[in-house]
């Protein structure tokens, strides 16, 4: 068993095996159905392993019936093409973070990326499970179907300089996720905002054509952005979270016992999913540190409310696009009290 497979298993405490009623299922079909899930990241991060312990689940219990093809690393899809594809049915499951919900047209979506409202991982838990499932109720229209929420976590600043104070920002091309939250925070920084796909991220950043960028320590270890960004910031400014979407056609198709199967999957790829994410990026972080390659800082409580002042504004912001009762709803989920 390789390290991380076993760092990730004892983290889980998770077991693959069936529920009774799963050995029972009827007998293997000549033709398995196929389930396509597509992601972006590299499969050694929470979303990817979460993928991984799907597909394994499915497959056990459905006695072979159904088989999944996992896609990591924009494979299939990319950020910008994946939502359209789950719509018309070319894949069945995504799980893209909750920035690149936009197309979706539940804008409620954009309170998770406001920067410092989730003071711990419970608060964004707590805010998922209760306003989060609510707006799961909003994409059924759009024939799309919320599952679950999956954890990765708090988001970083990198650059080639290091990142303390907020004249730091002034003038880098910072890459962003597609989500005006992230927009209108890298302007209130100073920086220019660019959107760019997850998959053009190390060549971006290799090439120049942007400076820096916010991620967790899973995803900038995978991507390889050591080799590409001398500073990281540990400002745990945001959150990097998913929402585990399937086609609704599809999912309403299934046979019932194949929809069992599929729901408890689902809620056990979740559990470890989440399981694992605090494990992984602390792992990370220590990789980070090791290899020499990357300076970390931690910034002081008072440098962080100097970017907590600046980035404020962008509160009212969403206030604006959302309403003021469904941020409310979130600040009362979430725990957060706006300073004065
Ligand atoms: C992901 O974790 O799915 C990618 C996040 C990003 O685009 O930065």
């Amino acid at each position: 068993m390789s390290s991380i497979t076993r760092r990730t298993a004892l983290a889980a405490g998770a077991s693959l095996l069936a529920p009774a009623w799963a050995q029972t299922a009827s007998p293997t079909p000549a033709k398995p159905l196929v389930i396509k899930f597509s992601h972006v990241v590299a499969p050694e991060t929470p979303k990817g392993k979460g993928a991984l312990r799907f597909k394994e689940l499915m497959e056990i219990r459905s006695g072979g019936r159904v088989k999944v093809e996992v896609y990591p690393n924009s494979t299939l899809f990319k950020d910008k093409d994946e939502i359209a594809a789950l719509k018309r049915g070319e894949v069945q499951l995504l799980a893209p973070s909750l920035s690149k919900l936009r197309p979706l047209g539940v804008k409620e979506f954009e309170v998770f990326d406001l920067p410092f409202l989730f003071k711990n991982r419970n608060a964004f838990t707590d805010t998922a499970q209760s306003y989060g499932r609510t707006l799961f109720t909003k994409l059924e229209p759009s024939g799309v179907r919320g599952l679950a929420f999956w954890d990765n976590g708090f988001l970083l600043m990198s650059a080639n300089r290091r990142l303390r104070d907020v004249d730091d920002f002034k003038g880098l091309k910072m890459r962003i996720q597609p989500s005006a939250v992230a927009e209108a925070e890298m302007h209130a920084l100073g920086a220019e905002p660019r959107v760019m796909n997850f998959s053009e991220l190390f060549t971006g950043l290799q090439a120049g054509s942007v400076d820096g960028t916010e991620g967790t320590a899973s995803n900038f270890l995978t991507q390889r952005l050591p080799e590409v960004q001398k500073h990281l910031t540990l400002s745990n400014h945001g959150y990097l979270a998913y929402a585990l979407l399937v086609n609704r056609a599809f999912h309403d198709s299934l046979p019932a016992d194949l929809r069992a199967v599929f729901d408890s999957a689902v809620a056990d790829a979740t559990q470890y999913a989440n399981a694992i994410a605090n494990t992984e990026n602390a792992w990370a972080l220590g990789k980070i540190k090791t290899s020499a390659r990357v300076a970390l800082y931690a910034p002081l409580a008072a440098e962080l409310d100097e970017w907590r002042r600046a980035l404020m504004g962008v509160h009212q912001d969403v206030a604006t696009r959302v309403g003021a009762a469904a941020l409310q709803a979130a600040y009362q989920a979430a725990g957060f009290v706006p300073p004065r």
